[in-house]
């Protein structure tokens, strides 16, 4: 039997298929190229805007039509919507085969031989222990991205945000074992996968389950797990996303000025820059501590970047308060941002407030923030002409194949043309001398090693 796992939404879902996939392989099937040519196919989808939720329903209609020519196909839905809709939409979409939880993921091979067998509609929606099988697992063969493997090292979010459905579908927070995550960090390592990118929706909360935000003196059981992963032979890079302002305290920033292999890039979200909104969004900090946060890393790693989400027209959100976002995001000097217009979320507590900022102004304060970023980082870059930097090789590049595309330690992509006497393989690093750049991109001449 084939599979296809279409994903949307964030990384964390993108570490879920994974792992489904893993699952399946072990099972006996086998990857297929695409849902054409696939006899079982499952949408891992996500519920954070309204606009992905309406993407995947789409998909679902489309994969009806599907069905009508390969009536022996099997499909499923897991994922964040599966967990809040998915017997809802069992129900409606005739060809829908299963609808599986965020935590039951381990369950999908016997599932699927159910369904190949009694042809009976089903589905698992309860909540799991953090370690749950297959959690761990990973493809090796085939990997989408053999330099580098996300490692899930939490499930779930208590932070109830008021404009977030992450907490109702994929649960409270749990942390799993520091060592069962430092064994999947040293089998990922054993295979020759040099970087770890950690995963969670509040990685700095990681070991302090459902407490609130501690003090700034605190010892960080996040800060340890990163020391721990530093330690293991053959890991060169930890990454992780997303941290929590309120959680980052300052034994968790004194990691960033001990440890090599902890990259110097953050991707901190930040939401909005107005105190007032961040009140009312329920994110327990102000632009102050935000700043204290960031300036306390520069200081910590000069020449750290840092990225952020924002959110425009939150409920109520002023001219004033949009123009607060728009300073502090050059304060910070953010070399990349994903800015998210306002979506009401059923069930939340935002949704309870009017929806007031118009769809228009929500649009035109998308664009001026792109346009604040494309122009930070377009001098960003500029400035890095003439530096060195040392590249984790990621493959050919996408536009022009003949050019290598990697990533520095600041999670800046920078393609070069490699040197064909001394081939380059995915995973390994060079060094580049940056000569030209663009807003997204840097150009660089490959430095020949030992100079
Ligand atoms: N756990 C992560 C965020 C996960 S969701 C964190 O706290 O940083 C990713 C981003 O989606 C959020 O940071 C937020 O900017 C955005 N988002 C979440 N709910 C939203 C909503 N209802 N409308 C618009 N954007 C939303
Ligand atoms: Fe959502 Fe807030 Fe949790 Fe992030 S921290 S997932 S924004 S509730
Ligand atoms: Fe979406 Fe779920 Fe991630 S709602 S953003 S896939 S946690």
């Amino acid at each position: 039997m084939k599979f296809y796992i279409k994903t949307y939404g964030c990384q964390m879902n993108l570490r879920d298929s994974d792992s489904a996939a893993a699952l399946l392989i072990e099972h006996g099937l086998t990857p297929a190229d695409g849902e054409a040519d696939a006899d079982l196919v499952i949408l891992n989808t996500c519920s954070v805007r309204d606009q992905a939720e309406r993407k995947a329903i789409g998909k679902l209609g489309f994969l009806g039509k599907l069905k009508r020519e390969r009536p022996w196909m099997i499909f499923g839905i897991m994922g964040c919507m599966a967990q809040s809709r998915g017997a809802e939409l069992l129900k409606s979409i005739k060809h829908l085969d299963f609808a599986i939880g965020t935590d039951q993921i381990h369950r999908i091979p016997e599932i699927v031989d159910r369904i190949a067998t009694e042809h009976e509609k089903t589905a698992f929606f309860d909540r799991a222990s953090a370690e749950t099988p297959g959690i761990d697992s990973h493809r090796f063969d085939g990997a989408e991205s053999p330099h580098s493997a996300f490692v899930s090292i939490m499930r779930g979010c208590s932070r109830y945000c008021s404009y977030c459905i992450v907490p109702f579908v994929r649960g409270p927070e749990r942390s799993r074992p520091k060592e069962s995550i430092l064994n999947e960090c040293r089998t990922l390592a054993a295979h020759g996968v040099p970087e770890i990118f950690l995963l969670g929706q509040n990685v700095s909360a990681y070991g302090l389950d459902n407490t609130a935000p501690p003090p700034d003196d605190a010892p960080s059981p996040f800060g340890e797990l990163l020391k721990g992963i530093a330690a293991i032979d053959g890991i060169r890079r930890i990454r992780f996303t997303s941290p929590h302002p309120a959680y980052f305290t300052q034994a968790l920033i004194d990691v960033f000025a001990q440890s090599e292999k902890v990259c110097k890039y953050v991707h901190l979200p930040l939401q909005s820059g107005s105190d007032r909104i961040l009140k009312l969004m329920n994110r327990p900090y102000d632009t102050a501590k935000y700043l204290s946060v960031t300036d306390r890393l520069r200081r910590a790693a000069p020449g750290i970047s840092f990225s952020t989400d924002v959110i425009v027209g939150f409920p109520t959100e002023t001219e004033a308060d949009f123009q607060a976002t728009r300073e502090l995001m050059d304060r910070v000097g953010f070399d990349n941002a994903f800015i998210f217009k306002y979506s009401p979320r059923k069930g939340t507590r935002s949704a309870q407030m009017p929806d007031d900022v118009p769809q228009e102004v929500k649009e035109e304060r998308n664009q001026i923030l792109l346009a604040d970023l494309e122009r930070r980082a377009e001098a960003a870059n500029r400035k890095l002409v003439g530096q060195t930097f040392e590249l984790l090789v990621e493959g050919p590049s996408k536009r022009n194949s003949a050019r290598w595309s990697g990533r520095t330690d600041t999670f800046k992509q920078a393609v070069f043309t490699p040197d064909p006497a001394h081939p380059v393989a995915c995973g390994d690093f060079v060094r580049v001398k940056i000569v030209r750049s663009t807003a997204t991109t840097l150009y660089g001449e490959l430095v020949p090693a030992g100079s």
